[in-house]
């Protein structure tokens, strides 16, 4: 098992970070029938109504729902007419993610620094106002048709940002315990990860903190090699991952088969009571791998003492993983959608800042049984 943790000079980082980011603003997604995905979200992750805008506010071509929970706010927007971007990246990628929006104290400096290092526009800073106060919003592409946002709104009272309105609704889901971003990865083409990993150090002051090649990450199953990007307070944590040669297809292929791209693979979303999350998440329908029993049978062989009960663990499927400073926890969903592209995994940390590369192969052959089930092995 070959991987390299970086060390990074933190003190350093922070003096010289030209992009502080405070973290994961929202998350755009375009989406084919937002009414009816807002309804999903709340439904089974347990996410509150915010905000809208739509015709009724002045939006006459699109409509965006804007759900929260704890720190996570998602935006699922859907266009009302055929001729537009967004109807275009729906018909080329099905439902995904199309903006990755960070919080920023300065979204002019943040357009500035990443654009003079060779990051191409997306949106010129822009001030949103209303009588709430004013929103700065400026942005850049990165893989595939994925937009980063920078978001300043230390000056808006609103909700959400202006030409929304609050979204009052009578039908409010308990949460699921979902808290924030915990961290995102991005699927790319054959020997793209390299060019994107630069991308993420050049343009926007990046440090790679782990990598894993295709020896970590199999040649036995569906292979990819990974990068994990960490911005400077690392609050942003952008792992980007390739396809690599193995026995089988390697299921970043098949994802970029069927996302017609590069694009977001998974968010991990941070709970404190995993047990209690997932659980919770099962009752209203969601759908996540199963992990045979013989994993459970030597895995604390492997991680050593863990607080949790194992056999609640087994129950709901959930992974274990341990690295020096610490342990964790995750699961991974099934696909949200009907293509196998973007899924969830629900993550809590006790102490372990890694991302569960003692669970790869116990996850990729999970992963394998669905690709086979597809006929895409
Ligand atoms: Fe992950």
């Amino acid at each position: 098992m070959m991987s390299t943790l970086v060390a990074t000079n933190t003190s350093e980082s922070s003096t010289t970070d030209f992009l502080p980011l405070q973290g994961t603003d929202y998350v755009e997604f375009y989406v084919g029938n937002a009414k009816q995905a807002a309804h999903f979200y709340k439904t089974a992750f347990g996410f509150e109504s915010y905000a809208y805008a739509g015709p009724e506010t002045g939006m006459k071509d699109k409509v965006s729902y804007v759900i929260r929970q704890n720190k996570l706010t998602f935006v699922l927007t859907t266009p009302l007419k055929t001729d537009n971007p967004i109807a275009d990246h729906i018909y080329k990628h099905g439902d995904g993610v199309k903006v990755l929006a960070l919080k920023v104290n300065d979204a002019t400096s943040a357009w500035n620094e990443t654009t003079k290092r060779g990051g191409k526009s997306y949106l010129q800073p822009t001030t949103l106002k209303d009588d709430n106060g004013e929103v700065i919003i400026s942005g850049i592409h990165t893989y595939g048709d994925t937009v980063h946002l920078f978001v300043e709104r230390n000056n808006y009272a609103g909700f959400f940002m202006p030409g929304f309105r609050e979204w009052k609704s009578n039908y409010n889901p308990a949460s699921t315990g979902l808290l924030y971003v915990d961290h995102c990865v991005g699927n790319v083409g054959w020997n793209q990860m390299n060019p994107w990993v630069k991308f993420y150090e050049e343009v926007m002051g990046f440090k790679n903190i782990l990598s894993f090649d295709d020896n970590d990450i199999s040649t036995e199953y569906s292979a990819l090699m990974s990068k994990v990007m960490s911005n400077g307070n690392g609050y942003v944590k952008f792992p980007i991952n390739e396809p690599a040669e193995g026995k089988k297809k390697s299921q970043v292929e098949e994802y970029l088969d069927f996302y017609n791209g590069e694009g977001v693979q998974h968010f991990a979303i941070a709970t404190n009571n995993i047990v209690q999350t997932v659980t919770e998440l099962q009752n209203r329908g969601v759908e996540f791998l199963t992990i045979p029993a013989s994993y459970y049978e030597t895995v604390l062989d492997r991680v050593g003492k863990i607080d949790e009960d194992l056999q609640p663990l087994q129950n709901l499927g959930i992974l274990i993983d341990r690295d020096d400073e610490g342990y964790l926890l995750q699961i991974f969903s099934k696909p949200l959608e009907d293509r196998p592209t973007l899924f969830f995994e629900i993550i809590q940390r006790k102490g372990a800042k890694s991302f569960g590369k003692g669970n790869f192969k116990a996850l990729f052959e999970a992963l394998e049984r669905e690709q086979d089930a597809r006929g895409n092995l």
